[in-house]
Protein backbone atom coordinates (compact mmCIF):
# COMPACT_ATOMS: atom_id res chain seq x y z
CA UNK A 1 0.00 0.00 0.00
CA UNK A 2 1.21 3.41 -0.87
CA UNK A 3 0.85 6.17 1.69
CA UNK A 4 1.06 10.25 0.65
CA UNK A 5 3.39 10.91 3.40
CA UNK A 6 6.45 9.95 2.77
CA UNK A 7 8.77 9.31 6.04
CA UNK A 8 11.11 12.82 6.04
CA UNK A 9 11.56 14.01 2.91
CA UNK A 10 9.14 16.87 4.43
CA UNK A 11 11.68 17.43 7.56
CA UNK A 12 14.45 17.18 5.86
CA UNK A 13 15.09 21.52 5.43
CA UNK A 14 13.94 21.42 9.35
CA UNK A 15 16.29 19.27 11.05
CA UNK A 16 19.22 20.03 12.16
CA UNK A 17 22.26 17.38 12.10
CA UNK A 18 24.13 16.06 15.67
CA UNK A 19 27.40 17.85 15.88
CA UNK A 20 29.64 17.37 18.29
CA UNK A 21 29.49 20.74 19.07
CA UNK A 22 25.70 21.15 19.60
CA UNK A 23 26.34 17.93 21.53
CA UNK A 24 29.29 19.70 23.68
CA UNK A 25 26.67 22.50 24.15
CA UNK A 26 24.06 20.48 25.49
CA UNK A 27 26.45 18.99 28.69
CA UNK A 28 26.54 15.39 29.27
CA UNK A 29 27.90 13.46 26.18
CA UNK A 30 25.71 9.77 25.99
CA UNK A 31 27.08 6.90 27.59
CA UNK A 32 27.34 4.52 24.82
CA UNK A 33 26.88 1.63 26.80
CA UNK A 34 23.10 2.71 27.15
CA UNK A 35 22.85 3.92 24.04
CA UNK A 36 22.23 0.41 22.67
CA UNK A 37 20.21 -0.64 25.09
CA UNK A 38 17.88 2.76 24.85
CA UNK A 39 17.74 2.20 20.84
CA UNK A 40 16.17 -1.50 22.02
CA UNK A 41 13.58 0.14 24.14
CA UNK A 42 12.45 2.97 22.26
CA UNK A 43 11.87 0.69 19.15
CA UNK A 44 9.89 -1.92 21.08
CA UNK A 45 7.92 0.37 23.33
CA UNK A 46 6.84 2.07 20.22
CA UNK A 47 7.76 5.56 20.86
CA UNK A 48 8.12 5.84 17.34
CA UNK A 49 4.93 4.89 16.37
CA UNK A 50 3.73 8.35 17.37
CA UNK A 51 6.79 10.71 17.97
CA UNK A 52 8.30 9.83 14.58
CA UNK A 53 6.23 11.47 11.08
CA UNK A 54 5.34 8.04 8.91
CA UNK A 55 7.10 5.53 11.00
CA UNK A 56 3.64 3.40 12.24
CA UNK A 57 2.32 4.15 8.25
CA UNK A 58 5.63 2.91 6.55
CA UNK A 59 6.35 -0.38 8.83
CA UNK A 60 9.02 1.11 10.66
CA UNK A 61 11.12 2.05 7.88
CA UNK A 62 12.06 5.74 8.83
CA UNK A 63 16.40 6.34 8.66
CA UNK A 64 17.55 6.28 12.21
CA UNK A 65 18.55 10.38 11.78
CA UNK A 66 14.54 11.22 11.42
CA UNK A 67 13.38 9.13 14.54
CA UNK A 68 11.83 11.12 17.50
CA UNK A 69 11.51 14.81 16.10
CA UNK A 70 7.53 14.96 16.77
CA UNK A 71 5.01 14.81 14.74
CA UNK A 72 2.20 16.96 13.45
CA UNK A 73 -0.31 15.28 13.22
CA UNK A 74 -2.62 15.47 16.13
CA UNK A 75 -4.81 13.42 18.16
CA UNK A 76 -8.25 14.71 19.05
CA UNK A 77 -10.47 13.71 21.61
CA UNK A 78 -12.23 14.61 24.67
CA UNK A 79 -8.91 16.36 26.09
CA UNK A 80 -8.31 19.02 23.33
CA UNK A 81 -5.89 18.10 20.64
CA UNK A 82 -2.41 16.85 21.12
CA UNK A 83 0.58 16.51 19.41
CA UNK A 84 3.70 14.23 19.99
CA UNK A 85 6.28 16.40 20.99
CA UNK A 86 9.95 16.64 19.31
CA UNK A 87 11.72 14.30 22.00
CA UNK A 88 15.48 15.32 20.56
CA UNK A 89 14.76 18.62 21.80
CA UNK A 90 13.23 17.40 24.96
CA UNK A 91 15.54 15.60 25.62
CA UNK A 92 18.47 17.81 24.74
CA UNK A 93 16.86 20.49 26.98
CA UNK A 94 16.55 18.08 30.24
CA UNK A 95 19.19 16.64 33.17
CA UNK A 96 19.23 13.04 33.13
CA UNK A 97 17.70 13.10 37.04
CA UNK A 98 15.13 16.04 36.07
CA UNK A 99 13.90 13.31 33.52
CA UNK A 100 13.52 10.44 36.25
CA UNK A 101 11.44 12.68 38.08
CA UNK A 102 9.35 13.43 35.21
CA UNK A 103 8.88 9.98 34.43
CA UNK A 104 7.75 8.56 37.41
CA UNK A 105 5.48 11.48 37.98
CA UNK A 106 3.95 11.04 34.27
CA UNK A 107 0.68 11.91 33.45
CA UNK A 108 0.50 13.67 29.63
CA UNK A 109 -2.91 13.72 28.30
CA UNK A 110 -4.21 10.85 25.85
CA UNK A 111 -2.93 9.10 23.32
CA UNK A 112 0.72 9.49 25.25
CA UNK A 113 1.48 5.95 27.39
CA UNK A 114 2.01 7.64 30.53
CA UNK A 115 1.51 4.07 32.68
CA UNK A 116 4.61 3.07 30.08
CA UNK A 117 7.13 5.45 31.62
CA UNK A 118 5.73 5.46 35.25
CA UNK A 119 6.36 1.24 35.31
CA UNK A 120 9.85 1.63 33.58
CA UNK A 121 12.43 0.77 35.79
CA UNK A 122 15.51 3.77 36.41
CA UNK A 123 17.62 2.30 34.11
CA UNK A 124 15.55 1.94 31.10
CA UNK A 125 14.83 5.63 31.65
CA UNK A 126 18.56 6.53 31.60
CA UNK A 127 18.77 3.83 28.55
CA UNK A 128 16.26 6.21 26.52
CA UNK A 129 17.76 9.35 27.77
CA UNK A 130 21.03 8.66 26.47
CA UNK A 131 19.78 6.99 23.35
CA UNK A 132 17.41 10.14 22.22
CA UNK A 133 20.65 12.83 23.41
CA UNK A 134 22.75 9.96 21.36
CA UNK A 135 20.55 11.44 18.14
CA UNK A 136 21.34 14.78 18.78
CA UNK A 137 19.23 18.10 18.97
CA UNK A 138 16.96 18.32 15.76
CA UNK A 139 14.84 21.55 14.85
CA UNK A 140 11.09 20.56 14.03
CA UNK A 141 7.45 22.69 14.70
CA UNK A 142 5.20 20.07 16.38
CA UNK A 143 1.97 22.62 16.87
CA UNK A 144 1.21 23.61 20.32
CA UNK A 145 -1.85 21.69 22.66
CA UNK A 146 -5.49 22.44 21.72
CA UNK A 147 -8.00 22.91 24.00
CA UNK A 148 -11.50 21.17 23.52
CA UNK A 149 -13.59 23.98 22.33
CA UNK A 150 -11.01 25.20 19.71
CA UNK A 151 -10.63 23.79 16.27
CA UNK A 152 -7.32 22.16 15.36
CA UNK A 153 -6.17 23.44 12.12
CA UNK A 154 -3.87 20.92 10.94
CA UNK A 155 -4.80 16.70 10.42
CA UNK A 156 -5.42 15.11 13.28
CA UNK A 157 -6.67 11.24 14.12
CA UNK A 158 -10.23 11.87 15.80
CA UNK A 159 -10.86 9.56 18.98
CA UNK A 160 -14.36 8.44 19.47
CA UNK A 161 -15.97 9.60 22.46
CA UNK A 162 -16.01 6.49 24.96
CA UNK A 163 -19.49 4.67 24.49
CA UNK A 164 -22.01 5.38 27.64
CA UNK A 165 -22.63 2.98 30.09
CA UNK A 166 -25.54 2.05 28.81
CA UNK A 167 -24.83 0.59 25.74
CA UNK A 168 -21.58 -1.24 27.06
CA UNK A 169 -22.58 -4.91 27.56
CA UNK A 170 -21.98 -6.40 30.75
CA UNK A 171 -20.13 -10.46 30.85
CA UNK A 172 -21.94 -12.73 31.75
CA UNK A 173 -21.24 -13.73 35.48
CA UNK A 174 -18.70 -16.78 35.22
CA UNK A 175 -20.41 -20.28 35.42
CA UNK A 176 -20.55 -21.92 38.72
CA UNK A 177 -18.01 -24.58 39.56
CA UNK A 178 -15.36 -22.59 37.03
C1 LIG B 1 0.12 6.64 20.99
C2 LIG B 1 1.00 7.76 20.71
C3 LIG B 1 2.25 7.92 21.57
C4 LIG B 1 3.20 6.96 21.89
C5 LIG B 1 3.22 5.50 21.50
C6 LIG B 1 4.20 7.64 22.69
N1 LIG B 1 3.87 8.97 22.84
FE1 LIG B 1 4.90 10.33 23.94
N2 LIG B 1 3.45 11.72 23.55
C7 LIG B 1 2.35 11.53 22.76
C8 LIG B 1 1.52 12.72 22.79
C9 LIG B 1 0.22 12.92 22.04
C10 LIG B 1 2.16 13.64 23.65
C11 LIG B 1 1.65 15.01 24.09
C12 LIG B 1 0.84 14.81 25.36
C13 LIG B 1 0.27 16.09 25.94
O1 LIG B 1 0.16 17.09 25.24
O2 LIG B 1 -0.08 16.07 27.15
C14 LIG B 1 3.39 12.98 24.09
C15 LIG B 1 4.32 13.56 24.95
C16 LIG B 1 5.50 12.97 25.36
C17 LIG B 1 6.49 13.60 26.18
C18 LIG B 1 6.46 15.06 26.67
C19 LIG B 1 7.15 15.89 25.62
C20 LIG B 1 7.23 17.35 25.95
O3 LIG B 1 7.66 18.10 25.03
O4 LIG B 1 6.88 17.77 27.05
C21 LIG B 1 7.50 12.70 26.38
C22 LIG B 1 8.80 12.91 27.17
C23 LIG B 1 7.15 11.50 25.66
N3 LIG B 1 5.91 11.69 25.05
C24 LIG B 1 7.92 10.37 25.60
C25 LIG B 1 7.52 9.17 25.00
C26 LIG B 1 8.29 7.94 25.06
C27 LIG B 1 9.65 7.79 25.72
C28 LIG B 1 7.56 7.00 24.41
C29 LIG B 1 7.86 5.53 24.26
C30 LIG B 1 7.94 4.81 25.51
C31 LIG B 1 6.33 7.65 23.93
N4 LIG B 1 6.35 8.96 24.30
C32 LIG B 1 5.33 7.01 23.22
C33 LIG B 1 2.04 10.40 22.05
C34 LIG B 1 2.70 9.18 22.16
Amino acid sequence: MKYPRSAGSCLLPLLLAASPLAMAAAGKAPDPSLVERGRYLTTVAGCNDCHTPGYALNDGKVAERYWLVGDQVGYRGAWGTTYPGNLRRYFNNISEEEWLRTARGANYRPPMPSPALRAMTDEDLRAIYHFVRSLGPAMSLVPAYVPPEQQPTGPVVIFPMPPTRASVPTAPPPAAGL
